[in-house]
């Protein structure tokens, strides 16, 4: 069946489509329009800027994602089964563009929805490659959010970690911001991190936040002071961003990893799997299958291609394809957006 992926919950202006049979999922088109360009110039997502570029953005981005997948616009409709949209969490304005896109669309067309988890949408980004084995441990890591959730099968999910004030890619971003590197933070944090020469180093370090806690909550707020401070008292830390940046980095995959790691053993999980924008950074994903190889060798461990981390509608569309095997269809009339929207 082919189904069709809309996700507009933040800055991304997202269509895929996607052909999938039992666990064999084929991407027929993804197509992203970011807005990054036009909210780094205020330092971060400027809500109401990113539901007018929603607007503008949505319809030439479906046009491409049905060329791109080779559809003709007049009978495209007829062979797309069903319409995954996020519905929540995110910016009430930007998903509202999205679900009325897609509420006209299947109202027009005569279409089922599938509402969809932008949570739930990072984490099946990893079906999108290989079949998810159960139960599975997912690390989701993004702007929002920096969840540990459990999963004992397809759409059933409990959350036993998260984050208690920041979540790690804000904390990255917010960093960032700090030492003037721009908008989004994490590529910009790590582009500094892999300059840094260990043997060049001050003996800068910064905390690992709840740690020693026996439960799988992270903290991050903590970091940031941390690193507020640091640079307060250290009039020299322009010439060390480099190392700032690998510190403050390191500090943030150790907290990830080692809670993930443990929550995976005390489940005893058959997966891990990593998801959201920050799967993207390149030392996390290395560190996190080296440790999960070394402390759990027979946990499988599952991590995105790069172009499903950070916001798209192919991962959307995966998780709407589980949910409609599960009988989640729901007429366009009877869905709202929740920007608080739960797993
Ligand atoms: O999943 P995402 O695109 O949007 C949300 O759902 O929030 O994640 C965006 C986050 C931003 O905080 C960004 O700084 C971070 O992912 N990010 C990275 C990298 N690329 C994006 N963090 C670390 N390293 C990266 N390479
Ligand atoms: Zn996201």
């Amino acid at each position: 069946m082919i189904i069709l992926g809309i996700e507009t919950s933040c800055d991304e202006t997202a269509v895929s489509l996607l052909k999938a049979r039992g666990q064999k999922i084929t991407v027929l088109a993804n197509v992203v329009a970011s807005q990054i360009d036009i909210h780094k110039q205020y330092g971060g997502v400027v809500p109401e800027v990113a539901a007018r570029h929603h607007v503008l953005n949505m319809l030439p981005v479906l046009d491409q994602a049905l060329v791109q997948a080779g559809l003709e616009r007049s009978t495209a409709f007829k062979k797309i089964k069903t319409i995954a949209v996020t519905v929540g969490p995110g910016l009430i304005t930007s998903l509202l563009v999205g679900l009325e896109t897609a509420k006209t669309l299947a109202y027009a067309h005569r279409l089922p929805i599938v509402p969809v988890n932008h949570i739930a949408g990072h984490i099946y980004a990893n079906a999108l490659s290989q079949k998810m084995k159960f139960p599975c441990l997912a690390l989701t890591v993004s702007g929002g959010h920096t969840m540990l959730v459990l999963m004992t099968g397809h759409g059933r999910y409990q959350t036993i970690g998260n984050t208690l004030d920041d979540a790690a890619g804000e904390a990255l971003d917010k960093a960032a911001k700090l030492l003037g590197l721009g908008y989004p933070g994490g590529p910009a944090i790590s582009a500094q991190a892999a300059l840094f020469k260990k043997t060049n180093s001050t003996g800068l370090t910064f905390p690992r936040p709840l740690s020693e806690k026996d439960n799988f909550n992270f903290s991050f707020s903590g970091l940031k002071t941390a690193l507020l401070y640091q640079v307060q008292k250290d009039p020299d830390w322009p010439h060390k961003i480099p190392e700032y940046c690998y510190q403050y980095q390191q500090a943030i995959i150790d907290s990830l990893i080692s809670k993930t790691i443990r929550a995976a053993q005390k489940h005893k999980v058959k997966s891990v799997i990593l998801a959201g924008g920050v799967s993207a950074n390149q030392e996390l994903r290395e560190q996190f299958a080296k440790r999960l190889q070394q402390e759990l060798p027979l946990a499988k461990l599952s991590i995105p291609e790069l172009n499903y981390t950070t916001d798209n509608a192919a991962m959307v569309a995966a998780a709407g394809y589980f949910n409609f095997k599960q009988g989640a269809k729901t007429n366009w009339s009877q869905i709202a957006v929740d920007p608080n929207l739960n797993l």
